[in-house]
């Protein structure tokens, strides 16, 4: 696979994909990016200009989208609206972007016999009770809650129809809860470091007991490029690091970094349909590809991305203040 489109490639998962690709292999890298409020320039700075270039533009545009993926040997698609909050007050953009778009780009894959990864969320499992022993497998029933987490599970329904109706050569991922560098602002565990930064604080959502399986957006990467390079067709594979920890622990985690009374934190209005808990088993892609984290404590993890948010304010500090004022507006 020497060229590889990457859509959404400017965004959080995306760009940090983009550099582990550059970093991995010797592939030329088109990025197809909207630049929504979402994206940023910055993530691709310090590539090389002769291997990875961006287009800017729709995955919902055909016009755009065929010619493109019919010059590549292979497409990973991250392209999203991604915010479970913000596709509670307008899902349109979810349908457009994360159905529709997904939708454009396995007519053009099919056009053009080109190879497509499909990257989806856990969240399309739904979710699960605190003590329940099962986690998701690839094999549990689809049941997503919330617009965000329904269009993405449209849209895998999608790919798996195109496999299996017209010979689509796809895989499709689905991980757990990412942290790491470029997260926008309006994401959990960004929101919460910045709020500190700024001298405000944590906010959580209800009791903060909802329970999330983080991985470090490193190793999402990682295991979207062995799924690239040696998945089956067809396949699904899910994506986790056994990072579970409840939102509570994770915002004393941070306030512990910055030597903050463990209860200097807000308790808010809580998410309409707030999913509990996501819990992954990726024994499917560890014994059948032979992949491994490489993030396996997640509190050194954190406090990596605390560092890289304090020490990238610039990038951050823009946003800030019109993420928050949206939350206030909500009692959030
Ligand atoms: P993000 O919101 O940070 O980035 C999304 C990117 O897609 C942005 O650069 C945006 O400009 C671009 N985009 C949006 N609409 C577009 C369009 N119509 N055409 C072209 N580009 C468009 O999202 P993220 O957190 O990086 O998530 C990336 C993918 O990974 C998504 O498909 C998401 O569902 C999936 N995922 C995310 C997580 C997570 O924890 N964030 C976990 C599992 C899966
Ligand atoms: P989020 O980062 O939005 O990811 P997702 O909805 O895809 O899991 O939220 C992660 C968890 O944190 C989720 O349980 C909601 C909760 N949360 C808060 O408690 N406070 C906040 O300010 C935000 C944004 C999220």
């Amino acid at each position: 696979m020497d060229r590889i489109l990457v859509t959404g490639g400017a965004g959080f998962i995306g760009s940090n994909f983009v550099h582990h690709l550059i970093g991995a292999t010797e592939a030329e890298v088109t990025v197809l990016d909207k630049l929504t409020y979402a994206a940023s320039r910055e993530s691709l700075a310090g590539l090389p200009e002769s291997r990875v270039r961006l287009v800017v533009g729709d995955v919902a545009d055909a016009a755009v989208v065929d010619p493109l993926v019919a010059e590549h040997d292979a497409v990973v698609h991250f392209a999203a609206e991604s915010h479970n909050d913000n596709s509670l007050r307008d899902p349109s953009p979810f349908v457009q972007t994360n159905l529709v778009g997904t939708f454009t780009l396995l007519e053009a894959v099919r056009k053009a016999g080109v190879r497509l990864h499909h990257v989806s969320t856990d969240e399309v499992y739904g979710d699960l009770e605190l003590d329940d022993p099962q986690r998701f497998t690839e094999a549990t029933p689809y049941d997503p809650s919330s617009p965000y987490s329904s269009t993405k599970a449209g849209s895998d329904m999608l790919v798996r129809a195109w496999v299996r109706s017209f010979g689509v050569q796809a895989t499709i991922s689905n991980c757990s809860n990412n942290y790491g560098p470029w997260q926008h602002v309006e994401k959990f565990i960004p929101r919460q470091i910045t709020n500190v930064i700024t001298g405000g604080r944590p906010k959580l959502y209800g009791a903060g007991l909802n329970v999330r399986d983080w991985i470090h957006t490193e190793d999402h990467s990682s295991a979207v490029l062995t799924i690239l390079q040696n998945g089956k067709i067809g396949e699904t594979y899910l994506i986790g690091a056994d990072g579970e920890r409840n939102n509570l622990e994770v915002v004393q985690m941070i306030l512990r970094h910055f030597g903050r009374p463990a209860d200097d934190f807000d308790h808010v209005t809580d998410r309409a349909g707030h999913d509990l808990r996501y819990a992954i088993d990726a024994t499917k892609l560890r014994t059948e590809l032979g992949w491994e984290p490489a993030y396996r404590d997640f509190e050194s993890g954190l406090a990596a991305t605390i560092e890289w948010y304090v020490a990238h304010e610039d990038w951050w500090r823009p946003h800030k203040e019109a993420v928050e004022a949206g939350y206030a507006a909500k009692g959030q």
